[in-house]
């Protein structure tokens, strides 16, 4: 069977864990010739690569901080010299600020939650398209951005979190009008899921994970439930959209969308898992 990306070749950032990590696996399913990874920690993409078994020749961990132009230009140079070509660029690497509210931060906090997770959920993802933008032009391929929930809807995380992803979509749409028509630039607002997902170092959250808030609301309340799923999916359910929206003939009249891949939230209402009608 032809897989929607055949010969296709990718860079997902923040590739080593999570939905990017999910994401570069997808994408070799889907026939990839080639798929680079880059993150912070280079054993970790190595692991991707184990985990794409017999595929594991056209996948290519690449170490690097999306802070770092220099990281970000020899990610884009190595991919290209090592497959061809650039075809699909998923800006996805991010840090959360554990919904760390207005009223619960001191200034100085606040400062520095902002600090350290604009420059990489905002920054990174302007910077990731910054030197990348020339490969993509030439291939006439595309960008898929990962969003959040946070990029519409409160209570995704705190006031920080939510902001950046406001901007991320906003970059969305500024991109894919500054790029067309050559290249489409499309974002996917995934929802709560189970990952690895750190916080600031600066604000001491970067040893929790957002698996493990999950885990210690499990039973709480409401706010947990979606109509289509709670935080355990596997993060492979949420990766068809992307699949989707880098593919040129399924996608090939798509820019500037966002298709929100986050189980309902904006549709859950006022139900809950325990009071809604048994269907
Ligand atoms: N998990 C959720 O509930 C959720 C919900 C909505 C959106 N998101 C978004 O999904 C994206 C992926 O997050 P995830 O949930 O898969 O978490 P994750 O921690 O598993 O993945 C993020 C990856 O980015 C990497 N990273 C962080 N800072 C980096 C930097 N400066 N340079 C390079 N790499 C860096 C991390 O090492 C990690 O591998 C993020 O943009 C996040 O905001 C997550």
């Amino acid at each position: 069977m032809t897989g929607w990306l055949e010969g296709d070749v990718a860079l997902v950032t923040g590739g080593g864990s999570g939905i990017g990590r999910a994401v570069a696996l997808r994408f070799l399913r889907e026939g990839a010739a080639g798929v680079a990874v880059f993150g912070r920690d280079l054993d970790r993409l190595r692991t991707v690569a184990e985990a794409a078994g017999h595929d594991a020749s056209r996948l290519l961990p690449v170490p690097g901080d999306v802070r770092s132009v220099d990281d970000l230009q020899e990610a884009v140079a190595t991919t290209v010299a090592r497959f061809g070509r650039l075809d699909v660029l998923v800006p996805n690497a991010g840090i959360w600020d554990f919904n760390r509210s207005i009223s619960g931060t001191t200034p100085q906090e606040i400062s520095a939650i902002y600090d350290e997770l604009f420059d990489i959920n905002v920054k990174g993802y302007l910077l990731t398209v910054s030197v990348a933008w020339p490969e993509l032009v030439k291939t006439r391929g595309s960008i898929v951005m990962t969003l959040s929930n946070a990029a519409f809807y409160p209570a995704g995380g705190g006031p920080v979190y939510t902001a950046a992803k406001h901007a991320a979509r906003g970059l969305v749409t500024q991109l894919a009008y500054e790029l067309a028509p050559k290249v489409r630039v499309n974002g996917v607002a995934i929802g709560g899921l189970r990952t690895d997902l750190r916080g600031p170092a600066s604000a001491g959250l970067a040893g929790r994970s957002i698996e493990q808030s999950f885990a210690r609301r499990e039973g709480t309340g409401p706010n947990m439930w979606l109509p289509l799923h709670d935080a355990s999916t596997d993060p492979d359910d949420s990766t068809g959209p992307y699949v989707l929206l880098a593919s040129r003939r399924e996608a090939g009249v798509i820019t500037g969308a966002v298709l929100n891949a986050d189980g309902g939230i904006g549709v859950r209402g006022f139900a809950t898992a325990a009071g809604g009608d048994d269907l």
